[in-house]
C-alpha cells in the first residue's frame, strides 16, 4: 500500500499543504520545531484516527482554530482510496472513505496499515509491558482480523467480571462468566503466541546485524503462569475478590525482550535499547513483507537521534534494501547522512519544513544543500 497525496489544513502548526509523495522514499528535514513530526503524525492519524504523541486530540488542532482536516489519496489493496479526516475540539469527528461516512474507526487500521519508529518508542524496553503488548497486538491484528473481535469480547468480559466480583458470593457467580472468557483468552492467547514465534527469527537476524555482541530473543508472556486459566480462575477467586479485579488476564500479556536469559532492559545501554526497538519494528515489517501482506507505510521519526555515525550506517544500509513496494517516510534534522540513500533512488522525494511551510525540493537541488 501507498500513500500518494495528502492535503492538511489546521493541523498543529503546519500551514496549509498539499503534497504528493513518492511511493517509495520520502525524506522531510528542516529545523527543530519546524514541524517534520507533525507530517508523520498527520500521516500516521489515516491508519489509526489518532495521534502516537498524544491521546488528546485537541492538541492536535492549530491554537487558532476549532478543527482540522487531512484529506489523502492513497491504494490499498491496489485500489485507490480516498480518505478523509477531520477533528473538532469537542471530540467529534468526521472520517470519510470514499464520500462515505466510515462508522468504525478500526476498519481504517486493516485498510491502511502503518508502523512509526519515533522517540516515543525508545523507552519501550524499559517502560510497563502496554507498549510492548500493543506493539505485538498491532502486529497480530493484521494476521488475524478475527483478533480484534476476540480482544473486544475479552475486555468486555473482563469489565463485567470485575464489576461482579464485588457482589458475589462464591465463584459460581461468576462461572457463565467465565466459561466465555477462557476459550476466547486461550484463542487471543494462541495468536499473540504465533505472532511472536513467527516474529523472532527476524528479530533475531537484525537484532544481530545492529547489535552483534548481544544475544537477543523474544519471550511471549500471556498474562499469567503455569497453570491453565481456568484453575487460576476458580483459585485465585477470593483474593480477585478482595481486591476488587481479576489478576490473571490477557491484558497483563508481555512481549518480553531478553538478552541471555535476563531482561534486555534492565542491561542494555539507551542507544542500545534504541537499536533493539528498530529491530522490532523492521522485523515486522520483514515480516509482513514475507506473508504477502499488505506493506505497512513506515514512519521513521528523527532518524539521526542517539545513533552514533556507524549504527545510523546499518540502519541506512537496511532501509536501501527495502523491496520496491515499501514506502518510507523519514524525518531529519541533517540531510547529509541520508544522502547515499536517496540516490540509490530514482523517485525519491524530499521535503524541506521551514516554521510550519512544507516545501518539495528536487533532488538535483539536493546535493547543493
Ligand atoms: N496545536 C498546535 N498549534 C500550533 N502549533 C503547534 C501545535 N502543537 C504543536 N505546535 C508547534 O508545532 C511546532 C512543530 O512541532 P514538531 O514536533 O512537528 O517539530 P519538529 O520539526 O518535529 O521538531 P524536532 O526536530 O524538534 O523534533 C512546535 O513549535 C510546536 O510548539
Ligand atoms: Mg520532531
Amino acid at each position: 500500500m501507498h500513500i500518494q497525496s495528502l492535503s492538511i489544513q489546521n493541523f498543529r502548526n503546519l500551514q496549509p499543504s498539499r503534497l504528493h509523495f513518492s511511493p517509495q522514499l520520502n525524506i522531510i528535514y528542516g529545523n527543530n520545531a519546524a514541524g517534520k513530526t507533525s507530517i508523520l503524525e498527520s500521516l500516521f492519524i489515516l491508519g489509526h484516527g489518532r495521534s502516537f504523541r498524544t491521546s488528546r486530540h485537541s492538541k492536535l488542532i492549530n491554537y487558532e482554530q476549532d478543527s482540522f482536516t487531512l484529506f489523502s489519496e492513497l491504494y490499498s489493496h491496489n485500489v485507490q482510496q480516498r480518505l478523509g479526516v477531520q477533528r473538532f475540539r469537542n471530540n467529534d469527528v468526521n472520517v470519510r472513505l470514499n464520500q462515505e461516512p466510515l462508522a468504525k474507526l478500526s476498519d481504517l487500521v486493516s485498510l491502511i496499515p502503518i508502523q512509526v519508529l519515533a522517540p516515543e518508542h525508545y523507552e519501550l524496553l524499559t517502560k510497563g509491558p502496554s507498549g510492548r503488548r500493543k506493539l505485538l497486538d498491532w502486529g497480530v491484528f493484521h494476521v488475524e482480523h478475527s483478533f480484534l473481535k476476540r480482544w473486544q469480547a475479552c475486555q468486555r468480559i473482563i469489565l463485567q467480571r470485575n464489576k461482579l466480583l464485588k457482589g458475589s458470593l462464591s465463584y459460581k457467580d461468576l462461572e457463565a462468566w467465565d466459561s466465555q472468557l477462557i476459550p476466547l483468552s486461550d484463542q487471543v492467547n494462541q495468536y499473540r503466541q504465533d505472532y511472536c514465534d513467527s516474529l523472532s527469527p527476524y528479530f533475531h537476524e537484525i537484532a544481530s546485524q545492529f547489535l552483534p555482541d548481544v544475544q537477543l530473543s523474544l519471550e511471549f508472556y500471556k498474562g499469567w503462569q503455569g497453570k491453565d486459566l481456568e484453575s487460576l480462575l476458580v483459585e485465585q477467586y477470593l483474593k480477585d475478590k478482595k481486591l476488587g479485579y481479576t489478576q490473571s488476564t490477557i491484558q497483563k500479556a508481555d512481549l518480553k525482550i531478553l538478552s541471555g536469559k535476563r531482561l534486555a532492559a534492565d542491561y542494555l545501554s539507551r542507544g542500545q535499547q534504541k537499536l533493539v526497538t528498530t529491530a522490532l519494528k523492521l522485523a515486522q515489517l520483514r515480516l509482513a513483507q514475507e506473508r504477502g501482506q499488505q506493506y505497512p507505510v513506515f514512519l521513521l521519526d528523527d532518524i539521526g537521534a542517539e545513533l552514533d555515525e556507524n549504527h545510523q550506517k546499518l540502519l541506512l544500509n537496511f532501509l536501501a534494501k527495502q523491496p520496491e513496494k515499501q514506502q518510507i517516510f523519514i524525518t531529519c534534522v541533517h540531510l547529509d547522512p541520508l544522502k547515499s540513500l536517496i540516490n540509490r533512488y530514482n523517485n525519491a522525494r524530499l521535503f524541506h519544513v521551514e516554521h510550519g511551510a512544507v516545501s518539495i525540493i528536487e533532488a538535483s537541488e539536493m546535493n547543493a544543500q
